[in-house]
Parts: structure tokens; C-alpha cells; sequence
């Protein structure tokens, strides 16, 4: 019988370990990815190495392919038009659409009423100003394409309002900052029959607005889980969403606001490989191949710490042990900034974390 192969969509860590979980359970990965020598592509049994605007390429790829997805969310939305059977594409394109622009999502969940902090679109420097004065500390965000931290910048007092603007550049909207407690992330996936499942929630600290440490499960009030719990599924049954989908969210002394969407496997979700019975990416891969998935169950309590930059030197002669698990993406070069790898602490259900 012929396996089953899933083209996806980007080459980077994300893409490695979703074709190392696919193997797992029987099926292929075509990566398919500008980059040589990229993370996945040594994973994967198949690659094409061409351009995302590459129609022909594209409509190739898609023909030697049973489903196609991404692993991440920047891809254009022209390539994926390029791909004549959609219902191949999972997940599908609104959920890509929505969640591409920081302003169309905000307004999508706006439209679920679901709280977000206040925000304004940003045209003129003088939206600047007017949002900077209601909203006193506040954060710029680049609409598209931003992530770790990228395109962002902070409005700080006595600013020149034309200057920030001529530096943002690209369509912008600008935030309040939100004075919150902890921030946590709810990691969620659905099935072609409507099955729904999250994993235990974890709680995200990030430095230099790039996610650091996740630990999970971590103790919430049963008021702040049900609220976590019924925004998430709303936003994946909304969305009609196959696959999984991340959620962040920053969790206030009196209230849980959401952050932003992530329609694809998440940094945050990297410790269910070594903590749970079906990974977030496992999971991810039977959602897109169209089997049923089931309730994931914990293992262990984690704590999983990204490498980020410089981190991973002290890491890459080591070996994993039974409670110590090391993640490398095989990157060719160390830059700042840069996930270079992860590991994964491993603890008992009774290890808290506060
Ligand atoms: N409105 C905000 N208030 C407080 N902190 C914020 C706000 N927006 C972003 N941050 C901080 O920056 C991090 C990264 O921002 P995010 O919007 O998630 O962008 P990215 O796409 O880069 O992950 C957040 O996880 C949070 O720590
Ligand atoms: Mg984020």
C-alpha cells in the first residue's frame, strides 16, 4: 500500500518536527521550502526547494501530495490559491487569512467577543499621537509578517511621532500595554469530525518579547481555565480549523485577554513531545491526514527552555537523559536571536509550578 504523504509548507524546526511525528505514525513529509539545508528538509523523505510565488512548482508539489499544510503563517496567500484542490489544504484558507494580519484577527476575535487589549489601526503619525495619549504605555506592532518580537517597537514619552512613524514603515497597528500577570498559551486541535482536545495549559515567560520558558501544567482557578478553555474552541470552531491551533493569552489580575492566534503547531506546545502520549505535532499530522484524535494524556510535568542565539553551545555535545530531553534543529549558523534548539525538563504530576 502506498503511504500517505503530507507536503508542508516552510522548512524550518517547526517543519522537522512535524515529519519526525508524521514518521511515527506511518506517513511522509514533502517539505517544501526556499532554503536549502534547511531543518526540515533532513527530516522530511521528500523536497522542493522553490520559491513560494513559484505557481508551476507549486502546482506540482500539490499534485505528489495527499494533503498539504504549513508550519508557518506568513506563507502568501497567492500561493496557496495556486493549489487547485483546497479541500487538500488543511488547515484551510481562513484560518491563514485571518490570522496573517494583526488587525483582521483582532477584529475577528473582536467579532466573537472576545476580549483583547485596546488597540487602534495606525495610518498617520498622528494616530500615534492620539493612541499614545489614551493609551499611555503602549506597543507597536507591524500588521504583517512580525514575529519574536519583530516589528515591534515601544512608545516611550516625549517621542517624535513622525520619526516612529517613518520607522514602522509597514501598516501598523499600536496596542496598550497590558500590565499582566503571568501570560499562557492554550494549545488546542481539532479533527475533520469536530473532535476538540487542548493540551494542559502552560504558562510562556518570554525575554526580549521571545518565548523562553514554558511550564505546564500550571495551576489556575477554575474560573480563568473555563474562560481559556470556551475562548480557544470558540476561536477553532469559528475558524474551522483542522489541526492544531495556539492561543496566547495574557492573564490579568481580573481578567484573561487573548494576544494573538497562531493557526499552526507553537513554540509553546514543543514540551508534549517528551511529556504526553501524542504530541502537539503528532496530533497535528493525524488532524491534516483526516484520522480521529483522541485526548491527549500528560506523562510528566515540563518545563522546556528554548536555546536561543549563543544558548545552544553549551548544549551540543550533551546527550538527553531519562528527565533531561534536548531538542537541536541543525541551524548552520548561530545568530542572535535565532532558535537554535530546546530542552525539555521533565518532572512528576505532583512537581507544581508556581
Ligand atoms: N499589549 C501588550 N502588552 C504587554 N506585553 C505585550 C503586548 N503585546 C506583546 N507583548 C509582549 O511581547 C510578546 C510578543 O508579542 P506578540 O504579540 O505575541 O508577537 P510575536 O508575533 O512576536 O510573538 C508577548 O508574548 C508579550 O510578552
Ligand atoms: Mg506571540
Amino acid at each position: 500500500m502506498t503511504k500517505t504523504i503530507i507536503g508542508i509548507l516552510g522548512g524550518g524546526q517547526l517543519g522537522m518536527m512535524l515529519s519526525n511525528a508524521a514518521k511515527k505514525v506511518g506517513i511522509q513529509t514533502h517539505i517544501y521550502c526556499p532554503e536549502d539545508n534547511c531543518p526540515a528538509s533532513l527530516s522530511s523523505e521528500f523536497f522542493t526547494k522553490e520559491d513560494y510565488n513559484n505557481k508551476n512548482a507549486i502546482e506540482r508539489f500539490s499534485k505528489q501530495v495527499d494533503f498539504i499544510t504549513y508550519e508557518f503563517e506568513n506563507i502568501p496567500i497567492e500561493t496557496i490559491d495556486f493549489i487547485k484542490n483546497n479541500e487538500k489544504i488543511r488547515p484551510g484558507k481562513r484560518s491563514l487569512l485571518l490570522t496573517q494580519d494583526r488587525l483582521t484577527e483582532k477584529e475577528f476575535l473582536g467579532s466573537l467577543n472576545i476580549p483583547i487589549a485596546p488597540y487602534m489601526s495606525i495610518e498617520t503619525a498622528n494616530d500615534l499621537r492620539t493612541a499614545h495619549m489614551e493609551f499611555k504605555d503602549c506597543i507597536i506592532k507591524t500588521r504583517t509578517l512580525g514575529y519574536d518580537g519583530k516589528g515591534q517597537e515601544s512608545i516611550k514619552n516625549q517621542n517624535n511621532y513622525s520619526e516612529i512613524f517613518e520607522k514602522i514603515k509597514l501598516k501598523s497597528i499600536i496596542e496598550k500595554k497590558i500590565p499582566f500577570e503571568f501570560e499562557v498559551s492554550v494549545i488546542i486541535a481539532r479533527d475533520i469530525e469536530n473532535n476538540i482536545y487542548h493540551y494542559p495549559i502552560g504558562k510562556n515567560v518570554h525575554q526580549d518579547h521571545i518565548l523562553k520558558h514554558t511550564y505546564s501544567p500550571i495551576k489556575l482557578t477554575d474560573e480563568q481555565t473555563d474562560k481559556l478553555i470556551t475562548y480557544s474552541e470558540k476561536i477553532i470552531t469559528e475558524l474551522d480549523h483542522i489541526g492544531i491551533l495556539a492561543v496566547e493569552f495574557f492573564v490579568t489580575k481580573d481578567s484573561i485577554l487573548v494576544n494573538e492566534i497562531a493557526p499552526r503547531v507553537h513554540n509553546s506546545g514543543h514540551w508534549t513531545i517528551d511529556a504526553c502520549d501524542v504530541s502537539q505535532f503528532e496530533q497535528h499530522i493525524l488532524c491534516v491526514a483526516g484520522k480521529k484524535i483522541k485526548k491527549p494524556i500528560l506523562n510528566n510535568n515540563a518545563h522546556m527552555i528554548n536555546l536561543i542565539g549563543d544558548d545552544v553551545r553549551e548544549w551540543v555535545n550533551e546527550s538527553s537523559s531519562e528527565n533531561t530531553k534536548i531538542h537541536l534543529y541543525n541551524k548552520s549558523e548561530i545568530k542572535k536571536g535565532r532558535k537554535m534548539g530546546h530542552v525539555t525538563y521533565l518532572f512528576d504530576k505532583q512537581h507544581s509550578f508556581e
